[in-house]
């Protein structure tokens, strides 16, 4: 039988790669995304309740009305504005599948999307499923600013779509409000489709605002906006998140949505209505945040690193060239892991292509004691 693979290129991530390296030699894992803390105890009751009551069967195919009421709530709260929650929010599975579907619903074979490196590792695999071509531009530290008049001079008659991720996994970057006005006439002018990867929307810190394509008038016509209520309630493994477009995308996306899914685990969708229109369960979130920061960011420089400013996220980027300037980023990270027990991810992991850059990226979404641990085993680099 011959196989002709739609994702040649395509391997094991780096993230397994370095999850399975830090078992294997037992190191405490700051590399993948996810907290080592347990969620709310009102998440899981309501989740028991639910099952408890009955609500075990599939639900309606766009998510629970009282989710996407919910919702709808919050983004009233939150940035002021009324979204339709029958014709413009639709309940996936995870970010992840929001992605997926959007790109799918929207890029034919031969089109081009645009994406700015550092990028997630979902999005160009995406894009190469549907027989369209991703188009990198890479972005530099220390800041990750991006060259719009660079963007618009990558784009062809065949550019759809613009992919960008605010605050920037892993670059921790955020865009501003002028970013977005730029954003915004590029896309009206060249008539394109914007895909906003905003899980880390209440991850911004310092007093700082998230400026979301859904508040922006002339972005929120043409854009899908994309949640993950993993990343904002610590459950990551629910694999529940949404999608906000306006009815003519929704309409495209659901078309895709309801056979690649169907429709998204009901007991989560019922607790997570319960839990989201409580606004103390996503308000506090820089706070609690800001000092698992302030907890890692010391031990980093006191091992030698040079930190690059945080703005958002929960990653912590940190340029070791002045601890072991003969190794590359990925060489680094396997050394760190393997000599001093503590696991990271590569930043070049994130790129098409660009020089190496010397900085490895830190997940600080960890109990305190996790990162006190870290912090001990990287103290000991400098012995
Ligand atoms: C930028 C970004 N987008 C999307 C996701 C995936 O979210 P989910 O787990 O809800 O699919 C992640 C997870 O790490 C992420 O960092």
């Amino acid at each position: 039988m011959s196989i002709r693979s739609k994702l040649p290129e395509v391997g094991t991530t780096i993230f397994t790669t370095m999850s399975a390296l830090a078992a294997q030699h037992g190191a405490i894992n700051l590399s993948q995304g996810f907290p080592d803390y347990p969620c709310a105890p009102g998440l899981l009751d309501a989740l028991s309740a639910a099952t408890q009551a009955g609500h075990n069967q599939y639900a309606p195919m766009a998510g629970l009305p009282a989710l996407r009421q919910a919702i709808t709530d919050k983004l009233k709260i939150q940035h002021a504005i009324e979204i339709n929650p029958e014709t413009e929010i639709t309940i996936t599975a995870g970010a992840t599948q929001a992605l997926f579907t959007a790109i799918a619903a929207v890029l034919h074979a031969g089109d081009e999307a645009i994406l700015l490196d550092p990028s997630y590792d979902s999005y160009a695999p995406s894009i190469l499923a549907q027989g369209a071509k991703p188009v990198h531009i890479a972005l530099s530290a220390p800041d990750f600013s991006v060259d719009w008049q660079r963007v618009e001079s990558t784009i062809t008659p065949r550019t759809r779509l613009i992919l960008i991720n605010n605050p920037n996994n892993p670059a921790t970057s955020t865009l501003s409000s002028e970013d977005l006005d730029i954003l915004a006439s590029i896309a009206e002018k060249h008539d394109l489709i914007i895909l906003a990867d905003e899980v880390y929307e209440h991850l911004i810190y310092d007093g700082a605002t998230h400026h979301s394509v859904l508040a922006h008038p002339a972005l929120r016509e043409r854009s899908f906006a994309v949640y993950s209520f993993g990343k904002t309630f610590h459950a990551t493994g629910w694999k529940v998140g949404y999608c906000v477009a306006p009815p003519a995308l929704t309409s495209e996306f659901r078309k895709i949505h309801q056979f690649l899914v169907f429709a998204v685990n009901t007991p989560a969708q019922h607790a997570l209505a319960a839990h989201l229109s409580q606004a103390s369960s996503w308000q506090g979130l820089p706070a609690f945040f800001e000092t698992k920061r302030a907890l890692l960011t010391p031990g980093l420089v006191t091992a030698g690193f040079k930190l690059l400013r945080c703005r958002g996220t929960y990653f912590q980027l940190a340029d070791y060239s002045d601890i072991r300037p003969d190794l590359n980023d990925i060489d680094f990270a396997r050394w760190l892991t393997i000599e001093h027990g503590v696991a990271s991810i590569p930043i070049s992991a994130f790129y098409k292509s660009a020089p190496d850059q010397q900085i490895v990226r830190f997940c600080f979404a960890k109990q305190e004691q996790t990162l006190l641990n870290a912090i001990d085993r990287l103290k000991r680099i400098r012995n």
